[in-house]
C-alpha cells in the first residue's frame, strides 16, 4: 500500500519505543522505504541494531556522523516524518525550534507532513507547558496522535500512552494518500443477508463482505464520508466507518433506499437473497418423517430500485459474480439495473468471489469502457476500481 514512499520515523526516550518497532515493520511489510532517527535517550530504551535490522537502513543519530548534511537529505527525502514515541521533551523543543540532536535537526529540515504520537506518564501529558506545546505544534501543521489511556509503565493508570502501531500506521496511510472523494459521500452494502425460515434458522450465502470493507476503507482513505449498511458476517468493520447492520433484504433494502438520496456513490457489493421463506414458523420446526418442502417469494431487487430513482448525478455500481457467460450476464445486470458500472468476477477464476482474500475483477462502464485486472489482494482490488470510478468522476 506504501510502495514509492518514504517515511522518516523518529524515536525518542520512552518505554514505548520498543512499540516503533512494530510501526517500522508495518511501513516496511507495505513495501514504505523507512529511515530510522534517534535520540540518545531513545537508545537507553531500545537498540539501533533492532532499527537497521527492521528497515534495511542505518539508523541517523549523531548530527557529526557522516555527511553532516545528512539532516538536510533525510528532511528533503521523507514523504511522510512521524516522531513516535514523541517524548515531552522533543515536543518541547520542536515546539520552539529547538535544534541540539539529529532528530530536531532532521524535523527542522523536513518538508513534509509531520506527525507525533506522545508517550509520557499521566501527570506529564496533562502539565499546562506540555498541553501548550501540544497546541503549538498543531498551529504549526503538525499532526498529534492523540495519546490513549490505560496502563502506564510508571504503574499509573491514565491517559499517555502511546496510540497504538496500528492506528499509527492508519493514520499515515491516510495522510499519505491523495483525497479525490474529498467532500463525497459514498453508500456500500456488504456481505450476505440472511431469510429467516424458523427461530434458529436461516437461508443465506457465503459472502464474508470483506469486498465491500475494502471498498469502504479505500474511500476513506481517498477523503470520502463512507457509511456501510452490512449483512450478517464475521469481518471486523475498519473504526472510523458508520456501519448500520442489518439482517434480512428487506431490511438492506430499507437502510439502502432511505439513505441512497443523500450520497454521490452507491456501491452494492452485498450478495441480497433473492428469495425468502413465504412463511417463517414462530417456533423451531420439528422434524418429520416426511420431506419438508419450503415456499419461497422473490425479494426486492435492491439495486434496480436504486437504479429506477437515482438522482441526477450519482454514481451507481453493482457487482455481478457469475459462474457462465460472465460479460453477458454482467452487461445484461447493468442495463436492466441503469448502472453506470458494474463489476464482474467469475467462480472460474480461481482465488475470486467469497470467502477468499483476492479477487479478479472486470469493471464495465454504461459507456462502453471495459478494465480488466489481474488476481489481486482485495485491498488492492478496491484501489483498482476506485482509480476507475474517481476517473470517472472528474470526467
Ligand atoms: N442485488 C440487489 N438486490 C437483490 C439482488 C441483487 O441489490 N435482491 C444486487 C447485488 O448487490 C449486485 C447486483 O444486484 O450488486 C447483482 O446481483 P446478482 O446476485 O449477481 O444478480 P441478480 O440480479 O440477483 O441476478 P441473478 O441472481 O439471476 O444472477
Amino acid at each position: 500500500m506504501l510502495a514509492g514512499k518514504n517515511i522518516i520515523v523518529g524515536i525518542t526516550g520512552s518505554i514505548a519505543a520498543y512499540k516503533a518497532a512494530l510501526l517500522v515493520r508495518l511501513f516496511v511489510k507495505n513495501n514504505a522505504q523507512v529511515r530510522v532517527v534517534m535520540t540518545d535517550s531513545a537508545k537507553q530504551f531500545v537498540g539501533e541494531l533492532t532499527f537497521s535490522n527492521l528497515s534495511q537502513a542505518p539508523v541517523f543519530s549523531g548530527l557529526w556522523d557522516g555527511a553532516w548534511t545528512e539532516h538536510v537529505h533525510l528532511g528533503a527525502w521523507a514523504d511522510l516524518l512521524i516522531v513516535a514515541p514523541a517524548s515531552a521533551n522533543t515536543l518541547a523543543k520542536m515546539a520552539h525550534g529547538i535544534c541540539d540532536n539529529a532528530l530536531l535537526a532532521v524535523i527542522l529540515s523536513a518538508k513534509c507532513p509531520v506527525m507525533v504520537a506522545p508517550a509520557m506518564d499521566l501527570d506529564m501529558y496533562q502539565h499546562p507547558s506540555t498541553l501548550r506545546n501540544l497546541a503549538q505544534l498543531q498551529a504549526d501543521g503538525v499532526q498529534v496522535l492523540q495519546a490513549g489511556t490505560g496502563f502506564l509503565a510508571s504503574g499509573l493508570h491514565g491517559e499517555g500512552r502511546m496510540a497504538e502501531p496500528e492506528d499509527i500506521f492508519s493514520a499515515a496511510l491516510s495522510a499519505l494518500s491523495p483525497k479525490p472523494l474529498a467532500g463525497k459521500r459514498v453508500l456500500i452494502s456488504a456481505g450476505p443477508t440472511r431469510e429467516p425460515i424458523d427461530p434458529v434458522r436461516f437461508i443465506s450465502n457465503g459472502s464474508t463482505g470483506t469486498m465491500g470493507f475494502a471498498l469502504a476503507q479505500q474511500a476513506t482513505l481517498l477523503g470520502a464520508k463512507v457509511t456501510v449498511v452490512a449483512g450478517p458476517m464475521g469481518a471486523q468493520p475498519e473504526r472510523g466507518l458508520e456501519v448500520h447492520k442489518v439482517n434480512t433484504a428487506e431490511e438492506m433494502f430499507e437502510a439502502m433506499t432511505s439513505r441512497s438520496g443523500s450520497h454521490d456513490i452507491v456501491i452494492m457489493t452485498a450478495a441480497v437473497g433473492d428469495y425468502q421463506p413465504l412463511e417463517v414458523s414462530p417456533i423451531k420446526i420439528k422434524k418429520g418423517d416426511e420431506n419438508l418442502v419450503l415456499t419461497l417469494g422473490r425479494t426486492r431487487d435492491i439495486l434496480k430500485h436504486l437504479g429506477d430513482h437515482k438522482p441526477n448525478g450519482q454514481l451507481l455500481v453493482g457487482f455481478a459474480l457469475e459462474t457462465n457467460d460472465e460479460e453477458a450476464h454482467a452487461l445484461g445486470k447493468m442495463e436492466r439495473k441503469q448502472l453506470d458500472f458494474i463489476v464482474l468476477n467469475s467462480l472460474r477464476d480461481s482465488g475470486a468471489g467469497f470467502g477468499s482474500t483476492t479477487n479478479k475483477v472486470t469493471l464495465y462502464s454504461r459507456k462502453g469502457e471495459k478494465h480488466s485486472f489481474a488476481l489481486k489482494d482485495k485491498n488492492a482490488v478496491a484501489a483498482d476500481i476506485w482509480s476507475v470510478l474517481c476517473n470517472a468522476i472528474e470526467k
